[in-house]
């Protein structure tokens, strides 16, 4: 299966470093700022996750990963794209430009079977690694999307509370990484708060990924929500749930579900599990979607419960991709 990546920023990037480190060769990148001599610096070079495990070089045309040769394009211009002269059978989205279907024809028109997008896509199944990832026929589906970073905290949480206990209604604030959304210094945006300074603040913003959550979890529709604080912390996020259940519980009726999940079954390797005093920077570099904190996990007069859940949301989550696009590759090997 011949694998393009579009966009070669931060997931673009680490999907690239992610996929190579477990065995897939990706063919071609599209990216259309920068020159190869800097893209190729950027894929080598990374603040947070460190030197790239090969040496990288860039040229007209081409990135090199060691002695892989990737073709390198640079336009903004859909059609200009080489995959039909590639024959690149999967696309791997990483612009955050396709926020819609209609967006994503142009790759298929070059003749792209298979896309796997990194942002969510309203009309696409919106998959969760673990969750619902088995819902879906790879054989013929042309279009999927990974979700979003938290969702993919989130969601194998929720399954598993409301699995075992039944949550009632829940409020989720993720306290998340800044991403290229963000300034570094004060800036003119619509948005005043992403306007401020990342590195200087906690910023109260916007996510959907509860709603998004009960995409996988129908049943919760309309009880969900959730709000983001970017924080000045290169890498990793953390997630805090709070959610009244059905019936009373304990710590450790909790902790034992979120524990047996974690270890068995579709979320094994996917959900962690830790009893450590542990902080943000120790789960740098963790490819599983979340990690619940059993530390902290509190019930109040029964019903209110509050877990929180770590989660590398660059490295788990390009794992996530990657994973998707092993599926596609097996389905249609
Ligand atoms: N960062 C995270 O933790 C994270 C986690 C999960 C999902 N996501 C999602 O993944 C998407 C990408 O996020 P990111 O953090 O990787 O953003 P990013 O670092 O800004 O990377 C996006 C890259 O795509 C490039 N691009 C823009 N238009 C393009 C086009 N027409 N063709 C090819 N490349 C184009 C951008 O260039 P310009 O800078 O010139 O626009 C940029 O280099 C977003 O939807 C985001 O929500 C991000």
């Amino acid at each position: 299966m011949k694998i393009a990546i579009h966009g070669l920023g931060r997931m673009g990037r680490l999907f690239l470093r992610a996929a190579t480190a477990r065995g897939l060769v990706v063919t071609a990148v599209n990216e259309p700022k920068g020159t190869p001599e800097t893209l190729a610096l950027g894929v080598e070079f990374d603040s947070v996750h460190g030197r790239f495990d090969r040496p990288c070089r860039g040229e007209a045309g081409a990135l090199w990963l060691g002695d892989h040769r990737l073709v390198l394009t640079q336009t903004t211009d859909a059609a200009a794209l080489p995959w039909r002269e590639l024959g690149i059978d999967l696309l791997v989205e990483c612009s955050g430009k396709s926020k819609h279907r209609a967006a994503l024809a142009a790759h298929q028109a070059h003749g792209v079977a298979a896309i796997v997008v990194s942002n969510p896509v309203p009309e696409v199944p919106n998959l969760v690694v673990g969750c619902n990832d088995g819902a879906v026929d790879f054989a013929r589906e042309p279009i999927v999307t990974a979700a979003s970073c938290t969702t993919n905290c989130l969601a194998p949480v929720v399954r598993v509370l409301h699995d075992g206990l039944g949550i009632e209604r829940g409020l989720v604030t993720t306290i998340h990484d800044p991403t290229n959304t963000q300034g570094v210094v004060d800036r003119a945006d619509n948005d005043p708060r992403r306007a401020r300074s990342a590195l200087l603040n906690l910023i109260p913003t916007s996510t959907n990924s509860a709603t998004a959550v009960t995409l996988i979890v129908p049943e919760l529709k309309g009880r969900l929500d959730s709000i983001a604080v970017r924080a000045p912390v290169l890498n990793a996020s953390l997630t805090d749930c709070s959610f009244q259940m059905r019936r009373a519980t304990t710590v450790d009726e909790v902790n034992a579900l979120l524990r047996r999940a974690s270890e068995q079954g579709p979320l094994r390797g996917i959900l962690g599990y830790e009893t450590r005093p542990l902080v943000s920077s120790d789960f740098a570099r963790d490819p599983r979607s979340g990690i619940v904190d059993a530390l902290c996990t509190r019930v109040v007069d029964g019903q209110l419960v509050k877990v929180m859940a770590w989660y590398d949301n660059e490295w788990g989550y390009v794992n996530r991709m990657v994973d998707l696009v092993q599926r596609y590759a097996a389905a249609r090997a």
